[in-house]
């Protein structure tokens, strides 16, 4: 009854879960691929009693996890993960991604840096040679926003990139909102040249709180595919 895309996800997120072992703290991810994750998991802890240290990277995912039997606790409280396991929006050869298509970046990047070691979960549809054909999300304060986005306009200019155009994410007719408050921006860059420098550009920006560039975070890849399969790549 899983629609093919669907399938992968769920096989990547299966195959994932077994990468957790008993005492281990973990950081879950946020997204559709994510859910899949926390699903297998939460049927580890409840047949097999396995005892981990869940660590949310959104509230989505907190409450998702609760309902399927794992319990939460904060980063703060954990202090450092062994291993936190998220979907992507794009990986490259170098593992390096765009996230934040459900604008969790943020907390995802977080708590991917307070990991030892970070798995990333996808569909086969994710690969990409070069980064930049998902826009680019960045998390913006609200206030001043419009400043921000001229800014970041402006430092476009001197990048290579195909695409310049920023659109505010919308929640129907009112802005989205982060689990922070704050707003997103999308930019459609269409391809981006030294995803590097971009990352670093736009973290320098008054109001820019964290764009969804993960350089050199990402360990391995676990891929699944609609037939069963699943690869890890690392
Ligand atoms: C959430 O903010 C994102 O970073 C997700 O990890 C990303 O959008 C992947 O989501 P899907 O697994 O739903 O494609």
């Amino acid at each position: 009854e899983l629609s093919p895309i669907e399938m992968a996800k769920y096989v990547a997120g299966r195959r994932a879960a077994d990468l957790v072992e008993d005492g281990m703290r973990v950081g879950l991810g946020t997204g559709s691929t994510a859910a899949w994750l926390v699903k297998s998991l939460g049927a580890r802890v409840r047949n097999e009693g396995l005892s981990i240290t869940a660590v949310p990277t959104s509230s989505r995912t907190a409450a998702l996890a609760r309902e399927v039997g794992i319990d939460v606790v904060s980063l703060e409280d954990a202090r450092w993960l062994d291993l936190t396991i998220d979907g992507a929006d794009e990986f490259d050869l170098a593992f390096n991604l765009i996230k934040g298509g459900g604008g969790a970046h943020l907390q995802e990047k977080i708590v991917a840096t307070a990991s030892d070691r970070m798995v990333v979960i996808a569909d086969p549809a994710k690969a990409v040679a070069q980064l930049g054909a998902f826009p680019l999300p960045v998390e913006v304060i609200g206030f001043g926003w419009t400043a921000s986005r001229k800014l970041i306009a402006e430092a476009l200019e001197g990048l290579d990139v195909l695409g310049r155009e920023i659109t505010l994410r919308m929640a129907g007719e009112t802005p989205f909102r982060t689990d922070e408050g704050n707003l997103v921006l999308d930019l459609h860059l269409g391809r981006i040249g030294n995803p590097r420098q971009l990352a670093l550009v736009l973290n320098q920006i008054p109001g820019v709180v964290e764009n969804g560039l993960f350089i050199d975070i990402c360990d391995a890849v676990v891929i699944g595919h609609p037939d069963g399969r699943a690869e890890l790549r690392d």
